[in-house]
């Protein structure tokens, strides 16, 4: 048995034997005197706002970058313990996909903390894009987008390995950020996170679709304070997501523009592939390919590539597209 695990920002995802088998709230609720850990996943972020000084409630990755090796590795432990019972223990073989292994000091740390399992880091990019059926292992070069919650990441990947990638701090949490901002400047009520992105997963679009009609959100009233129910058009969400959108457009583009040149035809030719979550936005491929110019393709199970493509990496070496 093979358990991969894809640590998100939002998402922790596990396979065994190439089937999902959790996706739960990258998130554990533990005390703080004793470390104890007292819930994780979705259990977890229910608590998250609602608990008293002596709990925490820890996001373990933020913004795609690991911060919390200890809080990843407890987590990791519970959810594998509640999917697979103590069989886990017995196939400790672990490939975890992170978004910036060549942070070798908390990659090391996690690992140290898993042990006895035999942990393997895989590139995200090299796993979103196996997972997606690319053929990576040829000379062809192949660009893949993934849209997380946290981070977008643009990659180029040949002969199995990542060639070059960018990785911007702007993705699905910038485009809730965003609709709450308009929210509350232009209809003076107060959304909680996650409120903002049932909205965007309802009615949300990267191009206006009026056959998408309206949402009915719950927010808090700015002058009364009260809690209060408005509706939300289409259009008026992709509105408000128009600029962080635009900015990853923008990203994506500075980050082709450094491509080696060898392998500038073969992404004219191929296009990019989209994986993440993120990849869901209705219209995201039409907008992408309107402002790029380019083929765009959205993996079959966008958010689901990178935890199925995990096992048996051939990593190599990750060259920094400059910004
Ligand atoms: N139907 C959808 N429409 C728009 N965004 C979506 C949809 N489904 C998921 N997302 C977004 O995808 C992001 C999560 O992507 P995922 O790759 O699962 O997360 P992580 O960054 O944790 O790996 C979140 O920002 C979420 O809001
Ligand atoms: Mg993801």
């Amino acid at each position: 048995m093979e358990i991969s695990i894809d640590l998100g920002t939002e998402v922790l995802s596990v396979a065994a034997n190439g089937e999902v088998i959790a996706r739960e709230p990258c998130v554990l609720a533990r005390s703080l005197d004793t470390r104890m850990v007292l819930a994780v996943g979705g259990a977890a972020a229910r608590m998250l706002g609602r608990v008293g000084a002596d709990i925490e409630v820890v996001r373990p990755v933020v913004h795609g970058r690991l911060a919390d090796p200890e809080a990843a590795a407890q987590l990791i432990q519970r959810v594998l313990s509640q999917k697979l019972g103590w069989r886990w223990k017995l196939f400790p073989r672990l490939y975890l996909v992170m978004s910036d292994p060549a942070d070798s000091y908390v990659c090391h740390s996690l690992t140290e903390a898993l042990r006895p399992a035999r942990c393997t880091v895989v590139p995200r990019a090299l796993a979103a894009a196996r997972g997606a059926g690319l053929p990576v292992a040829g000379p062809k070069g192949q660009a893949i987008v993934d849209f997380g919650a946290g981070r977008t990441e643009i990659s180029i990947l040949s002969l199995n390995q990542v060639i070059a990638s960018r990785s911007l701090p702007i993705a699905g949490q910038s485009l809730d950020e965003a609709l709450r901002q308009h929210s509350l400047n232009s209809r003076e009520l107060n959304l909680s996170q996650d409120a903002a992105r049932e909205l965007k997963h309802s009615v949300g679009c990267a191009v206006a679709d009026l056959s998408q009609g309206t949402c009915l959100a719950w927010g808090r009233e700015l002058a009364s304070g009260m809690p209060r129910q408005l509706e939300f058009s289409a259009r008026e969400v992709a509105d408000s997501m128009a600029d962080p959108l635009t900015r990853i457009a923008r990203g994506i583009q500075q980050a082709l523009e450094q491509v080696p040149p060898g392998l500038a035809a073969d992404l004219v030719d191929q296009g990019l592939l989209l994986t993440g979550g993120g990849a869901l936005l209705l219209h995201l491929s039409e907008y992408l390919q309107s402002h790029l110019e380019l083929p765009i393709r959205i993996a079959e199970n966008p958010a689901h590539c990178g935890v199925l493509g995990a096992s048996h990496p051939v990593a190599g070496p990750t060259l920094g597209l400059a910004s």
